[in-house]
C-alpha cells in the first residue's frame, strides 16, 4: 500500500480508511489491485476520498460526480496525476444512471456518497454557506441554479418559510423566525448573512442557546437544503445507485445530519426486506431480497477519529451490498 497522499489542496477526507475497508471487497473481486473495477464517487468534492482509493488500488477506475463546478475544477487539478483512471462529470448524483450510461458500462462495483457541504464550500466566503462570515446569501452548490438563499428569505410566504425551517432545520422557533423575517424584509430585502444572523440572535431565546448550539446553525442548514433540493436528490440517488450496482457491488453513504441518515436507513431497510407476506411458513419464489446490509446500524467516528478530524463528529455511515441480480426488495 502506498503512503497516503494529501494533495495540494490539503483537504483530509472524513474516515477514508473506514470507507475504503467497506468498499474494498467489492472493488477487488476481479483483481487485488482493483483492475477492471469501477467506483462512482457521487460527491467528488475536493477529490479526497477518490485520491485515497486511487492511491491504494492501482487498477481502479473512478467516475467522479459533483454538482459544483468549482469542486470539479479543484478535484481535476488534485487528481491530474492519475490521468484517465478518473473521469469528471458535472451532474447531480441522482443522475448516476445517466452518467454511468455515458461510460458504456452496464453496472459499477462501488458507489461512495459523502453527503452535504464540503469544507471548500464553507471556506469560500462568497458562496454564503458559513454563518460565521458576513457574505451574500447564496448557498447554491451549483452556481448555474436559479434559487438562492436570499430568494427563499425574500419571497416565501410565512407558511412556506416556517415549514422549510422546521422540516429541514428541525428548528423549534420556525414560526417565530419566519414572522421576524417577513417583518424585516418589508423594510428592506435580505442580501447578506450578517443581517440574518443578527435577526436570529434577537429572535431565538438566549436560554435555549446553551443546548441548541449556535442560533444560526439550524436556519442555515434549512436554507441550504431548500436551495439545493438536497433531500429530493438524496431520495433519488439511493434507489438509482442500487440499480447500477453489479452483484457483489457495494454502496456506502456518509450522512451528517439525522434527516439524511433517516432517508438512507429507510431505503436500505426496504432494499434488504423479504417481501413474502407475513405469516407464510416459507419464502415465496422471487421475494428474497437482492441486497444485504454491511454495517449494523449506523457507524460513527470513534474518539481518536473525532480528535484527528473534527468534521467526522456527526458522521453516520451505512453500507449495503448487492447479493443477487434481481429481487423484489427495493420499493
Ligand atoms: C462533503 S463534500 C465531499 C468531499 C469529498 N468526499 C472529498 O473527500 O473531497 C460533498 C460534495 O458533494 C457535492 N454534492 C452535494 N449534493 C450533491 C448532489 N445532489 N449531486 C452532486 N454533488 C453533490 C457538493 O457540491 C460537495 O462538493
Amino acid at each position: 500500500m502506498n503512503a497516503p497522499q494529501q494533495g495540494e489542496h490539503g483537504h483530509v477526507p472524513v474516515m477514508a480508511d473506514r470507507m475504503f475497508a467497506l468498499l474494498e471487497p467489492a472493488l477487488t473481486r476481479l483483481a487485488a489491485d482493483g483492475s477492471g473495477a469501477v467506483l462512482v464517487d457521487g460527491t467528488l468534492g475536493a477529490g479526497g476520498h477518490t485520491e485515497y482509493f486511487l492511491d491504494r488500488l492501482a487498477g481502479l477506475h473512478v467516475v467522479g460526480i459533483d454538482r459544483d463546478t468549482s469542486a470539479i475544477e479543484i478535484a481535476s487539478s488534485r487528481l491530474a496525476r492519475f490521468g484517465d483512471r478518473v473521469e469528471f462529470h458535472h451532474h447531480r448524483y441522482d443522475e448516476i444512471a445517466d452518467v454511468v450510461a455515458t461510460t458504456g458500462r452496464p453496472s459499477v462495483d462501488g458507489v461512495l456518497l459523502d453527503l452535504g457541504v464540503s469544507s471548500m464550500q464553507l471556506d469560500r466566503a462568497d458562496r454564503g454557506f458559513a454563518y460565521s462570515i458576513d457574505a451574500p446569501l447564496d448557498m447554491r452548490m451549483n452556481p448555474d441554479d436559479e434559487l438562492t438563499a436570499a430568494d427563499v428569505l425574500n419571497t416565501y410566504d410565512h407558511g412556506a418559510l416556517a415549514r422549510v425551517l422546521s422540516e429541514y432545520g428541525e428548528e423549534r422557533f420556525a414560526g417565530k423566525i419566519a414572522s421576524a423575517v417577513l417583518r424585516e424584509r418589508s423594510k428592506e430585502p435580505f442580501t447578506t448573512s450578517g443581517r440574518l444572523v443578527e435577526l436570529l440572535y434577537a429572535t431565538i431565546p438566549a436560554a435555549t442557546r446553551r443546548s441548541g448550539g449556535h442560533p444560526a446553525k439550524r436556519t442555515f442548514q434549512a436554507l441550504r437544503i431548500e436551495v439545493n433540493h438536497e433531500l429530493d436528490s438524496l431520495r433519488g440517488v439511493i434507489p438509482a445507485s442500487l440499480d447500477v450496482l453489479a452483484v457483489g457491488g457495494r454502496l456506502a453513504v456518509m450522512s451528517y445530519q439525522s434527516l439524511e441518515d433517516r432517508i438512507v436507513k429507510r431505503d436500505f431497510a426496504a432494499a434488504v426486506a423479504n417481501t413474502t407476506p407475513a405469516g407464510l411458513p416459507v419464502d415465496l419464489p422471487g421475494t428474497a431480497p437482492a441486497f444485504t446490509l454491511i454495517t449494523r446500524g449506523a457507524e460513527q467516528a470513534n474518539a481518536a477519529e473525532r480528535e484527528a478530524n473534527p468534521r467526522s463528529a456527526p458522521v453516520r455511515i451505512r453500507a449495503i451490498e448487492r447479493i443477487a441480480a434481481d429481487g423484489k426488495g427495493r420499493q
